[in-house]
């Protein structure tokens, strides 16, 4: 499964990138206005420091467009500014129109904010390069979206459609190992969540008895 950063943060988004082994960038308005930057200066800072290497990075179009013609006019104008930007496109109806269009252009869009299996089908049907179910916002308020990732999983098997899953809003690591298991493709999630997903307090404690037994050990010579 893939691991995609879900940030606006050139020095984190590095930093994963090296050290993590990380396959992409999912952003949103909401990152880009944390990163404190103004929103082109970001996707030019993204389109320079990742070109030429292959780096898919999720940028979305402006959120009050409502109009097909409007999205896919601003969706091009993003996507010449480097071969790695993904549009991230609304999962309602003249998004997914805008998506079909931009597809058949050979435009990679993401699209996002999908919430329901039945949003999901007609994403796959379009074959749009990813779909993003959110699973965060859901699994706050108490639903378990497990069933929602693998019913995705098997229509998008049955079909055999080209789309790749991201499991979207992932907020830790059973959510991060619940979508590895389902088999969904990709999954995006913010910086502290990677790095807590990699740690456990028992691997700290079991650290500290070896350090300790190693302390009172004569080592003798190597
Ligand atoms: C994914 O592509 C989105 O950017 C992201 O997961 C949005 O949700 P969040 O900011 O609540 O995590």
């Amino acid at each position: 499964m893939k691991y995609f950063l879900d940030s606006a943060k050139i020095d984190e988004i590095k930093y994963a990138l090296e050290n993590w082994k990380i396959n992409g960038v999912t952003s949103n308005p909401k990152h880009i206005k944390n990163s404190g930057k103004p929103f082109y200066s970001v996707i030019k800072e993204f389109a320079n420091e990742f070109d030429g290497i292959e780096f898919p990075i999720s940028v979305e179009i402006d959120p009050h467009i409502s109009n097909t013609e409007e999205m896919i006019e601003h969706a091009k104008k993003i996507a010449q500014l480097s071969h790695n930007f993904v549009i991230k496109i609304p999962c309602n109806e003249q998004g997914l129109i805008a998506a079909k269009k931009l597809t058949e252009e050979a435009i990679k869009v993401n699209v996002t904010l999908v919430f329901t299996a039945s949003q999901a089908l007609q994403v796959g049907r379009l074959g749009v390069t990813y779909c993003s179910p959110f699973i965060g916002w859901q699994e706050a308020s108490g639903v378990d979206c497990t069933q929602l990732i693998s019913d995705i999983v098997a229509m998008y098997r049955n079909y055999d459609f080209d789309t790749e899953i991201i499991i979207a809003a992932v907020r830790n690591g059973k959510q991060i190992v619940e979508a590895a298991v389902m088999g969904a493709d990709i999954v995006t999630a913010g910086f502290e969540v990677y790095k807590g997903s990699f740690e456990h307090p028992f691997t700290d404690k079991g650290l500290k008895l070896f350090q300790d037994a190693w302390d009172d050990t004569e080592l003798g010579s190597l």
